[in-house]
């Protein structure tokens, strides 16, 4: 057996003739009759023509606007890190996220948002992420009891499942509050996802895309109303008792000063930042892990590879921060599953504040830019088979020739995802605790569609059985 694989691990056979075609993936352009109307069906972007993924640069145009889609690795790279400050997220996507979040991080620009990052970034670097590991691990041992009182085969709406795990990580992790009323309200206000309708590219062209967020404003402001109150009262009990603030999120949130000593963030502020984190820290993680078990539960020789991993670096003991070096094959596993159903399809959009220039086309001001993970993950000039599951991609001397933007599950530059280490860290641990226990195969039956909205999930749902491996 050739051993010569970054891990240890011979690659997989490929599972000749047994290719499952993955919703959402297969080109309409390529089928017939039936099968055509379904991959039409199953598009996540609808209104973007296929041919935009094998373009670098496609200009969308629909009634009241345009927006050039920039596919190109050089591309993003001027929008998003080297001509950064000509391209801000667009008002409308600003006005969305404010409805939602108030000022925070997601919602804000300029020094405000400066401001804000630079206080909650030390949460998650690599040495705080690390020091969450025990939390991560105690929410999964505290998970698998439920699972464990399945009868054989028992089926979990996967997607639910995956939050309840998540929310109660962020919880413990950010806030060191695994308090019931705030998860509940929390899981109660994102029951659909941020329940804003199926994001589309509409909503970031000009006319229509300001009357489709209209809309929604008015919505989001009330379902939000019962959570803001038991969050003001766990940010209540923090600054009351300062000195028994742990060093988590929060703690920081509620102990930052400025240089007069005065707080540096109001309680409003403090809320604001408290909610954006519950939200976008557990929700995104749980699609991945969905998607996740159903790429397995499609690819029985890649589930095998990984339960021989587990099996060999665990031994039926639970995951800690310690085993993740030793957790290549996982990491990958997860890797792959978010360029193949990246949680974030689309970033925010931005829009050109000045004329620019971006790989030869020129860019006017007021253009809006759509970047989408979606449509790089999947593009054929930047990926070998781009619709075929195939985690050893991500070994190094695989990407050792890949634009590094090419892959953007977290976005790039100055706005990149603050939570993308923790995320990976516990997606990987996730993984490994529950696949090492448990094997997950999708009930028979169901249509697995993925839909964007904001997040991208499974569109009528995913349910599994469980069975235990050990
Ligand atoms: C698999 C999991 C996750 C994915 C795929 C994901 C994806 C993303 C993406 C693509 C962005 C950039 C959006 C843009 O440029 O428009 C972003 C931003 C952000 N994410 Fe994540 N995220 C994940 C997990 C997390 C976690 C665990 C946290 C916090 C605990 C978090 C908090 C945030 C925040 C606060 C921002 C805004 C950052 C800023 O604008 O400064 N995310 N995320």
């Amino acid at each position: 057996m050739s051993m010569t694989l970054a891990d240890g691990l011979a690659p997989a056979a490929p599972t000749a003739g047994k290719r499952p075609v993955l919703p959402g993936l297969a080109d309409p352009r390529t089928l017939k009759g039936a099968a055509a109307r379904k991959a039409r069906k199953e598009r996540v972007f609808g209104n973007i023509p296929q041919i935009a993924f094998e373009q670098p640069i496609y200009l969308l145009r629909a009634l009241g606007g345009s927006a050039l889609i920039v596919s190109d690795p050089a591309g993003v790279k001027r929008v998003l890190i080297d001509n950064v400050a000509n391209y801000p997220k667009t008002e409308m996507e600003q006005r969305i996220f404010r409805a939602l979040f108030g000022n925070g991080l997601l919602g804000t620009d300029g020094e405000l948002w400066r401001r804000h990052r630079r206080i909650m970034a030390p949460a998650f670097d690599p040495r705080s992420v690390a020091g969450y590991g025990p939390a991560i691990s105690r929410a999964c041992d505290g998970f698998y009891g439920h699972w464990d009182q399945l009868p054989p085969g028992g089926e979990v709406d996967i997607g639910a499942e995956m939050s309840r795990l998540t929310l109660r990580i962020i919880a413990g992790t950010m806030f060191s509050a695994d308090s019931d009323d705030v998860i509940g309200l929390v899981a109660e206000s994102m029951k659909d996802g941020i329940g804003i309708g199926p994001f589309s590219i509409l909503d970031v062209l000009p006319v229509i895309g300001r009357m489709r967020m209209d809309r929604r404003v008015q919505q989001m402001a009330e379902r939000f109303r019962p959570l803001d109150a038991a969050i003001n009262r766990m940010i209540d009990a923090r600054q009351k008792d300062p000195q028994g603030s742990a060093a988590d999120l929060l703690g920081r949130l509620v102990g930052a000063h400025d240089e007069g000593g005065d707080a540096a963030l109001t309680s409003r502020e403090i809320r604001d930042q408290v909610i954006t984190i519950f939200i976008a820290g557990h929700e995104t993680t749980a699609q991945a892990m969905t998607w996740t078990w159903y790429l397995l539960s499609q690819h029985p020789a890649e589930e095998a590879r990984l339960h021989e991993e587990l099996d060999r670096v665990l031994g039926g003991r639970t995951p800690t921060q310690e085993d993740l070096p030793n957790l290549a094959f996982t990491r990958r596993v997860v890797e792959e599953s978010m360029r193949i159903y990246p949680t974030a399809p689309g970033i925010s959009a931005r829009v050109a504040v000045a004329d620019d220039e971006i790989c030869g086309v020129k860019v006017r001001k007021g253009q809006a830019i759509a970047i989408a993970p979606w449509l790089l993950h999947h593009h054929k000039t930047l990926w070998d088979d781009p619709a075929r599951f195939d985690p050893d991609r991500f070994l190094p001397e695989r990407s050792a020739g890949r634009p590094r933007l090419a892959y953007m599950p977290f976005g790039a530059g100055p706005r990149v995802c603050i939570g993308q280490v923790l995320a990976m860290n516990e997606a990987t641990l996730i993984l490994a605790g529950l696949a090492q226990r448990y094997r997950l195969s999708l009930s028979p039956g169901q249509d697995i569609v993925p839909l964007a909205n904001v997040t991208l999930r499974p569109k009528y749902g995913m349910r599994m059985m469980v069975e235990r491996r050990v």
